[in-house]
């Protein structure tokens, strides 16, 4: 039977491998992949005679979403062998790393439910408040306490939940972004506890006006006439009625909300504020609210990579955003940020894992695909801090992949 993989979801497998109850995502005849339209898992013994029939030779598996008992999940025999090492052992370090894949696949999942669970409220409280209901502060209170908790247990994985795009409405997937990189942003600047979670929560709600302006404006492809700008605008204005009437929120959260389209200049709005009138979480809601919008996917553009979204942000200093804070904000972030996507000068593709402690560039990378090759590849942790001859060629766009990377992270 194959290893145990614990943190790793898809898993290339000879057929000779497969057990029932593995799950199916695509197929190789050993020279290219071969894609699967219904994916799925294998329920009879049948299915794998049919494939060495059909001369499949391998098949990538999806270790979440395969059956328990199928031997690609760790038993407690695995984790009690792994709480057995000691320190002086020469396997060590080795294990050891493995342990911390452990407990960063762990800590990976528990964020990704928290990812799902900010969504699930901020999709509720986008119809309630349409319909005209209070909108109920508590339940993001409680989840801005989560955020910062998350954050501080293992910001690589916050980092790289946050990084991850899905295919959800671009007004959901906005407002739960630009909260988690405020608690990242607050988090590097060592903001006191209370004002990053005030800014969680305003993060979580700061498009909350949104919800009175036509969709078909919001999500329109290419570019927008003068007129649909000014009705976009109108976001804003409708957002200070809706902040009055939320009963307990804070200034800062309030701040958030109101002053994410305001610049330094005082040419921004619903208010036209500058200079020292805007404070400083103000500034930082600015430059966050751009940065996701610039390095998001939308129907009508590619999503921009950091560093050219970085090259913009700096642009629109110091007339728009603060030219200071934005080079904090860089360096919060960096040039490879985890979560985001390279290519290594060896033609692999991964997904920046672990950058803590290492300078920016030589990060732990995930590899799972080969540009050069055209498709998937085994799974591997690049250290790079242990690789002489490799190292990170450039950025990569998700699109330009043409395969998606979202069952990696
Ligand atoms: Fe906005």
């Amino acid at each position: 039977m194959p290893a145990p993989l614990s943190s790793t979801k898809l898993l290339k497998l000879p057929i000779h491998k497969l057990r029932q109850g593995m799950f199916i995502e695509q197929f190789e005849d050993g020279n290219s992949k071969l894609n699967i339209t219904n994916s799925g898992q294998i329920r009879h013994s049948s299915m794998l005679e049919k494939l060495k029939k059909h001369k499949i030779k391998y098949a990538w598996v999806n270790v979440e979403r395969s059956a328990p008992d199928c031997g690609l999940h760790p038993t407690q025999d695995d984790t009690d062998s792994k709480l057995e090492i000691k320190p002086n052992e020469p396997q060590f370090k080795q294990r050891n790393a493995k342990q911390r894949q452990l407990l960063r696949a762990q800590q990976q999942t528990e964020t990704k439910t928290l990812l799902s669970e900010a969504k699930g409220l901020v999709r509720k409280v986008l119809s309630e408040t349409f319909e005209g209901k209070a909108i109920e502060l508590t339940e993001f209170e409680n989840m801005a306490d989560k955020m910062i908790r998350s954050a501080l247990t293992d910001i690589d994985a916050f980092k790289c939940v946050a990084a991850l795009r899905t295919k959800d409405a671009y007004l959901l997937e906005h407002s739960i972004n630009v909260a988690f990189l405020l608690v990242t942003f607050g988090n590097y600047m060592k903001l006191p506890a209370e004002t990053i979670k005030e800014m969680a929560v305003g993060g979580l709600l700061h498009d909350i006006g949104k919800i009175h302006v036509d969709d078909t404006i919001l999500n329109k492809p290419g570019k927008l006439s003068p007129e649909e700008y000014d009705i976009i605008k109108q976001h804003q204005f409708h957002a200070i009625d809706i902040v009055e009437n939320i009963p307990n929120f804070s200034q800062i959260s309030k701040d958030v909300c109101l002053m994410h389209h305001e610049k330094l200049d005082g040419k921004g709005y619903p208010k036209g504020l500058c200079g020292d009138q805007l404070p400083q979480h103000g500034r930082m809601s600015c430059i966050v609210d751009i940065y996701d919008a610039l390095t998001a996917t939308r129907c009508y553009k590619e999503a921009m990579s950091p560093a050219s979204a970085f090259k913009i942000l700096l642009s629109l200093t110091p007339f728009h955003l603060d030219k200071d804070l934005v080079y904090e904000f860089i360096r919060c972030i960096g040039v490879y940020p985890t979560g985001s996507l390279v290519e290594l000068s060896d033609g692999r593709v991964g997904i920046v894992w672990d950058s803590l402690d290492r300078d920016v560039l030589h990060p732990v990378v995930k590899c799972f695909y080969s540009a050069k090759l055209n498709r998937y590849v085994e799974i591997e942790y690049v250290d790079l801090l242990e690789q002489d001859t490799l190292n990170i060629e450039r950025g990569v766009s998700p699109r330009s992949l043409n395969v998606d990377p979202n069952p990696f992270y």
